[in-house]
């Protein structure tokens, strides 16, 4: 049984994507990246953002053609985009098998078994089922780095966002359960961990402990042969000086945050339902900044939220301009059905969506420019992630603060921790080389 997968959308999706192909490889599949030779083709989706539906609904519409000549094969759709549109997805595309849930998918194999014996639409939508979080080592798309689910779920209800309603509500998995995950990464050759959850800072919220982030990297931290850890996504009214202290204090622990704004206008915030100002948030940055010098800070922005204004636009604008993120990811609001935010009407015109996006953009690049161009010169700690795509002669890594950068090496660098010389700048990559390795354990140089 050869299985094709595709994830669209965030890391969890990747991560819950592999989860899939675990549970699939233990009864007996084969991972293939060519769909025309898949036995068993399955998406796995995010519904997010409209687009990303779109383009699920268009790839997957496609393959009526080859069902219509292989009809023995199984198609299905997974994720958010299942959990959302349920049974409806049989009506728009009736060639489609099974539609499965963010909770049923690491059930897949036993679903796919059904789906062929049965012949039938199967549809495994459960809010309430366990999520198992098996996972299979031999199936991780990296060897040296890996995502690890912290949380699943979120309770904020940000009022654009459909993921409370897909995910459902936050649940924390066990400290020792995470812990013994960590643990058994690191003994199969994993040397960078990123923790994954919508809300990461509120960890153990609901085993009754929260503020418990800070003891798993605590833990973390002190695994030997890890060399990096990181943890994605930050509300920022979550944040806390105790986890920022963590970052300073934790060797491992790197010096980067990705914590959403969102915007930089109090009227919007509040219609986001966002639970902080754009003053608190400037707060946070400078707290952070000054408790762990040099950290970066990446952040998401959504333009064109209901009645933003030309003006309201101007202090998101100025907030990018101000605070120099490491990154931003800008997106153009999409109504999500069933979020408070779909009541209120979508009145601000594509081009103009598509305007403040580029703006921001802009003012991003310039701002990756400047930075960028400060670190030619500087001798900086890089993880090696592997070979370049672009060229087999030179590999790429990452900063501890997340900029990617590439110098020449082969394959036997994946993996190593080098200190790296920063020769040349662009906004998007660094260029440079290599100059010593360093062991897991030292404490990196500080990158500014
Ligand atoms: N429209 C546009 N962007 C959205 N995001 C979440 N929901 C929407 C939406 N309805 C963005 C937010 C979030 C990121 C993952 O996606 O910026 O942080
Ligand atoms: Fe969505 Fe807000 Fe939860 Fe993030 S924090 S997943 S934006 S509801």
């Amino acid at each position: 049984m050869k299985v094709f997968i595709h994830a669209f959308g965030c890391q969890m999706n990747k991560l819950d994507a592999e989860l899939a192909m675990g549970a699939l490889r233990r009864a007996g599949g084969e991972p293939t990246e060519n769909v025309e030779e898949a036995d068993v083709i399955l998406y796995h989706t995010c519904s997010v953002r409209e687009h990303a539906e779109e383009r699920v609904y268009s790839n997957v519409g496609k393959l009526k053609f080859l069902k219509r000549r292989r009809p023995e094969i199984v198609i299905g759709i997974m994720g958010c985009m299942a959990q959302k549109d349920r049974g409806a997805i049989f009506e728009r595309l009736p060639h489609v098998d099974l539609v499965v849930g963010t909770r049923e998918f690491p059930r897949i194999a036993e679903l796919v078994e059904e789906a062929r014996t049965t012949r039938k639409h199967l549809l495994a939508c459960s809010e309430e089922a366990p999520v198992d979080e098996a996972r299979d080592p031999a199936v991780r798309p990296n060897r040296t780095q890996a995502f690890l689910t912290i949380m699943r779920g979120c309770d904020n209800f940000c009022a654009y966002c459909i993921v409370p309603s897909v995910r459902g509500r936050e649940t924390s998995r066990p400290l020792g359960e995470v812990v013994a995950e960590a643990r058994r990464l690191v003994d199969d050759g994993v040397v960078e961990i990123t923790l994954l959850g919508q809300n990461v800072n509120s960890y153990g919220k609901s085993f009754g402990r929260p503020g418990v982030l800070v003891e798993l990297l605590e833990r973390l931290d002190r695994l030997n042969g890890l060399a990096r850890i990181r943890f994605v996504t930050s509300h920022p009214k979550d944040m806390s000086r105790e986890i920022l202290q963590a970052v300073r204090d934790l060797p491992r622990v790197c010096e980067h945050l990705h914590m959403p704004a969102q915007s930089g206008s109090d009227r919007i915030l509040k219609a986001m339902n966002r639970k902080y100002t754009a003053a608190h948030y400037r707060e946070l940055v400078a707290m952070a900044r000054e408790i762990v010098p040099g950290i970066a800070i990446a952040s998401d922005f959504i333009v064109g939220f209901p009645g933003e204004t030309e003006g309201e636009f101007d202090q998101t604008a100025d907030l990018v301009r101000d605070l120099r993120f490491q990154n931003s990811f800008v997106f153009k609001y999409s109504p999500r059905p069933g979020t408070a935010a779909a009541k209120l009407s979508d009145d601000v015109l594509p081009e103009e969506k598509k305007r403040r996006n580029l703006e921001l953009l802009e003012i991003q690049l310039r701002v990756n420019r400047e930075e960028h161009a400060a670190l030619v010169g500087r001798e900086v700690e890089v993880l090696v992630e592997g070979v370049s795509a672009r060229d087999a002669r030179r590999v790429t890594g990452r900063l501890r603060t997340n900029q990617i950068v590439v110098f020449p090496g082969g394959e036997e660098l994946t993996g190593k921790l080098l200190r790296v010389r920063i020769l040349s700048a662009t906004p998007l990559t660094l260029v440079g080389e290599a100059s010593a390795e360093c062991g897991t354990n030292e404490r990196p140089p500080a990158t500014p």
